[in-house]
């Protein structure tokens, strides 16, 4: 496969959350995958690749799914009238249970990797179901699009329908050793995260176990945190003694870096909705990611994340499609669900916390969370070079545009789930 070209047309990006950098007609250089870096006048020493002429189409980063639910894809977009406890218990779970049959699953997630690989996504982070043969499944399907992503077969031994419910924690232990154990090394473009649900649903038994797991295999972990109220409060029911929800998950060691014994484990969490400031200090501290999932945090009537606050402290946060909590799988839409619930948050919560702007939500959406997979997001030179090129020409309009307005209506107007042309993950062309 090809892994040295120059890919030449309207270049946008942010190098850093405050300003667009913007390219007319420029060339992106890749060389075995990685990026070498923007001109206006291609280098000599880049003359003798290949160079593919996208005219004056718009090149943008690859988008960056940090938190998805491959098996709720199927029902995206219904069954919007719960918060999340009932939500899950009347519509998740049945829908999840349905990846105990391979050819349900196949056909399932065939459609969802077939949908990601058209869309302007180019890395993601994807909870699978508890099944371990439905996420190897899934796995295998992701590493044949050629998507770079971390796939998690789900941790759940409580608090969910008694079919998807495992029978214990040593089971659900034992299913996800030799499950890691099976994936480990088995793909270059797919690899395995720790995936405990959420706290409802994993027994302390299981989170013990899970710690063991994480320490032997020192793979990463994702899961929810702090989302809605009424989880929650179950939570400190469940859990009394914790001083907040995310302590639990740092208390078995499953909460970013650990000081205490050494490791430097990267960690996702999604939503973070109603974290509290000692919580926030904490994930700040050890490097825990926030996936930001707009969408879903509206459908489900779980709030708003204050994300200006983040920012401001520092965390690292990307941004989420939380499919089907969020309807679409879309990062153009986070991007822009992302400004408007931060608009909202402004004039109905705090004003004292300023609205995101475009050039920040855009940050968010590909060096944010793409640095939870190394240098990724950005044609800066030594990235990995995950592009998208998109010809805007369909979004008629009767006036001249400049580069920012094109590239700001080119996402707000959704044109990857219109057309994407071509697509480039770590330098393969996949689209
Ligand atoms: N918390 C636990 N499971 C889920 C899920 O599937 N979706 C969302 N949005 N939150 C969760
Ligand atoms: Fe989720």
């Amino acid at each position: 496969m090809e892994k040295s070209f120059v890919i030449k047309g309207n270049v946008c990006q942010t190098k850093n959350p405050k300003e667009l950098d913007l390219h007319e007609k420029a060339f992106a250089v890749c060389v075995d995958g990685i990026s070498k870096g923007v001109f206006d006048v291609l280098p000599e020493e880049y003359k003798e690749l290949p160079l593919y002429d996208y005219g004056d189409a718009m090149i943008f980063p690859g988008m960056v799914d940090l938190h998805v639910h491959a098996p709720q894809y199927a029902f995206r977009g219904m069954c919007m009238d719960l918060e999340l406890m009932d939500w899950l218990n009347r519509y998740t779970f049945p829908e999840e249970e349905k990846y105990e049959d391979l050819a349900y699953a196949e056909k399932a997630y065939g459609m969802f990797v077939d949908a990601l690989k058209k869309g302007a996504t180019t890395r993601a982070s994807i909870f699978a179901t508890r099944h371990r043969p439905a996420t190897e499944l899934l796995m295998k399907l992701m590493e044949e699009s050629g998507l770079i992503s971390y796939v998690g077969k789900v941790n759940m031994d409580r608090e969910a329908s008694e079919k998807l419910t495992e029978d214990s924690a040593e089971i659900s232990a034992y299913t996800t050793f030799g499950w890691i154990n099976a994936v480990k090394d088995k793909f270059t473009r797919t690899f395995p995260i720790l995936t405990p649900r959420f706290i409802p649903c994993c027994t302390d038994k299981l989170m013990e176990e899970l710690r063991q797991i994480q320490m032997a295999y020192g793979i990463p972990v994702q899961s929810h945190l702090s989302e809605s109220k009424g989880e929650i409060d179950f939570v400190k029911f469940l859990r009394p003694n914790n001083l907040f929800y995310g302590d639990v998950y740092d208390e078995y060691d499953l909460f970013g870096k650990n000081d205490d014994i050494n490791t430097d484990m990267k960690t996702v969490m999604a939503h973070c909705v109603w974290s509290t400031d000692e919580e926030v200090e904490l994930m700040r501290k050890n490097g825990v990611y926030v996936a930001h999932c707009p969408a879903s945090n509206m459908n489900l009537t779980s709030g708003i994340a204050p994300i200006r606050k983040y920012m401001d402290l520092g965390l690292n946060i990307g941004l989420g499609s939380d499919v089907a909590g969020g309807h679409s799988d879309s990062i153009f839409r986070a991007i822009t669900d992302a400004i408007q619930v931060s608009k909202m948050y402004f004039r109905m919560v705090d004003e004292t916390y300023k609205p995101l702007v475009f050039s920040e939500a855009f940050y968010l959406a590909t060096k944010g969370g793409g640095s939870f997979f190394g240098k990724v997001g950005s044609f800066e030179e030594g990235y990995e070079f995950d592009a998208i090129v998109m010809d805007d020409s369909i979004l008629v309009h009767p006036q001249t545009l400049n580069l920012a307005e094109r590239m700001e209506r080119v996402v707000y107007l959704g044109l990857d789930e219109k057309n994407i042309t071509a697509k480039y993950v770590a330098g393969r062309k996949i689209l």
